[in-house]
């Protein structure tokens, strides 16, 4: 066999076996296939697609390229395929674990105009965020929520591809996302998954048709493995919440398990939690979700959370926020029919709240607030959004550029669909 025969043979839309995917990976991973020959193979798989088998069997060569965690518990995960001011994990970990069900979970950073759970995490003093695998299994057992960074060996074979199509335009794949959000699912051993998968402008997948295919695919693959799976397919055209920038995320995560949160974080979290509660738990979502709203207000939430920070160390007092502010307002009256998540995400990034590239230093204080979300009523002269800044700044006509207001009033949709 020899990569140049399997790239010629995809070039020509023919199916590829297991072992020829095999070897483009496992040789990928050992060095002897060159990035640049990895890069035309994945740029014919991104042009052309792979059918369902293939990338049940992609998959799999990826989940044995490593290491996969037995944790011993019964888990439920959840999965955001990325978006701007996406804070989900930090509120709904907590409660979820408020109601019973145990969350071990790895999150990963921030990469290009997306944030990373484990960035926001970190913004509060003193809060660590990797353990030793026994450490971990003890926490979930003590207070049923554990949550690191990457552990152990797992799926090297997705670190090494995902990388390569970071930098080759071949992120926006539906079979290799799908392989790759499937392979380090699976490895790290939940029995239930749930995925919140991003359509928008800051989202990796723009149009219903391709999230269809997507969250079906996942799906698919999870059942293979007979893994309980659902997808939420959410709105990500515009900033989820009103926070976007790590330490005011959190602070955004805190108002919400109080019960004060902006309506588009309460809602997805609670539809979120209704699904993990009701596949783990066996009853209705109905049901799930009234139980998560009580904890979302009488507090319960909110104090599984203080516990979770304790026990990884944290310290809520030292949370910071950049002391420069400044305020944009608007030049005109209308209704705000668009906020770009990907302009705001990239202009956050920025500011210092992302990195371009993995290793980059990032500055947990800055970001943005908005004070408007799509389809609010705004007058000439009032506040649109807050900008955070350090060092870096950002220029008013940037800001703006991200907003647009029309005389019509547009009214977004935050749960687009649910596969089950
Ligand atoms: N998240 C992942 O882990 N992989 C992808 O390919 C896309 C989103």
């Amino acid at each position: 066999m020899n990569i140049l025969d399997i790239i010629d043979k995809k070039e020509k839309n023919q199916k590829l076996t297991k072992e020829e995917l095999e070897y483009a990976v496992n040789g990928f991973l050992s060095g002897e296939i060159k990035d640049y020959q990895m890069s035309a193979f994945l740029t014919e798989i991104d042009l052309l697609g792979l059918s369902d088998e293939e990338t049940l069997n992609l998959t799999d060569i990826m989940l044995k390229s490593g290491e996969t965690l037995n944790l011993g518990i019964d888990t439920v995960d959840k999965h955001s395929t990325g978006g701007v001011g996406d804070k989900t994990t930090i509120i709904l970990a907590p409660l979820v674990a408020s109601l019973g069900v145990s969350v071990a979970k790895m999150s990963g950073r921030g990469l290009g105009h997306t944030g990373g759970t484990i960035d926001k995490l970190e913004s509060i003093p003193g809060f660590k965020t990797s353990m030793s695998l026994e450490q971990f299994k003890n926490q979930v057992k003590k207070i049923q929520i554990a949550l690191v960074g990457q552990m152990g060996n797992l799926v090297p074979a997705d670190k090494k591809i995902y990388a390569l199509r970071d930098v080759t335009g071949t992120v926006d794949s539906v079979p290799l996302i799908a392989s790759s959000v499937m392979s380090k699912k699976l490895a790290s051993g939940s029995n239930k998954i749930v995925i919140d998968l991003k359509v928008g402008t800051g989202a990796l997948v723009d149009n219903l048709e391709d999230a269809e295919a997507l969250g079906n695919l996942m799906i698919k693959i999870g059942k293979h493995y007979h893994k309980d799976t659902a997808c939420l397919l959410t709105n990500m055209y515009e900033p989820l919440g009103l926070a976007v920038g790590n330490s005011l995320e959190v602070i955004e995560s805190i108002n919400t398990l109080k019960g004060k949160g902006p309506k588009d974080v309460t809602e997805l979290v609670l539809d979120l939690a209704a699904l993990m509660v009701s596949m783990e738990k066996g009853i209705s979502e109905e049901e799930a979700k009234a139980k998560a709203l009580e904890n979302l207000q009488n507090g319960k939430a909110y104090h599984k959370f203080l516990e979770w920070v304790i026990a990884q160390g944290g310290n809520l007092e030292g949370l910071k926020t950049a002391q420069n502010t400044k305020t944009i307002t608007s030049s005109k009256s209308g209704y705000i029919s668009k906020i770009d998540a990907l302009a705001i995400g990239k202009l956050a990034r920025k500011l210092g709240a992302g990195r371009l590239k993995e290793g980059d230093e990032i500055d947990p204080e800055v970001g943005f607030v908005l004070n408007k979300k799509v389809g609010d009523k705004i007058t000439e002269g009032e506040a649109l959004i807050t900008v955070y800044y350090n060092d870096k700044q950002v220029s008013d006509e940037e800001i703006l550029n991200c907003f647009e207001i029309s005389d019509y009033q547009i009214t977004p949709k935050l749960i687009i669909g649910k596969l089950k």
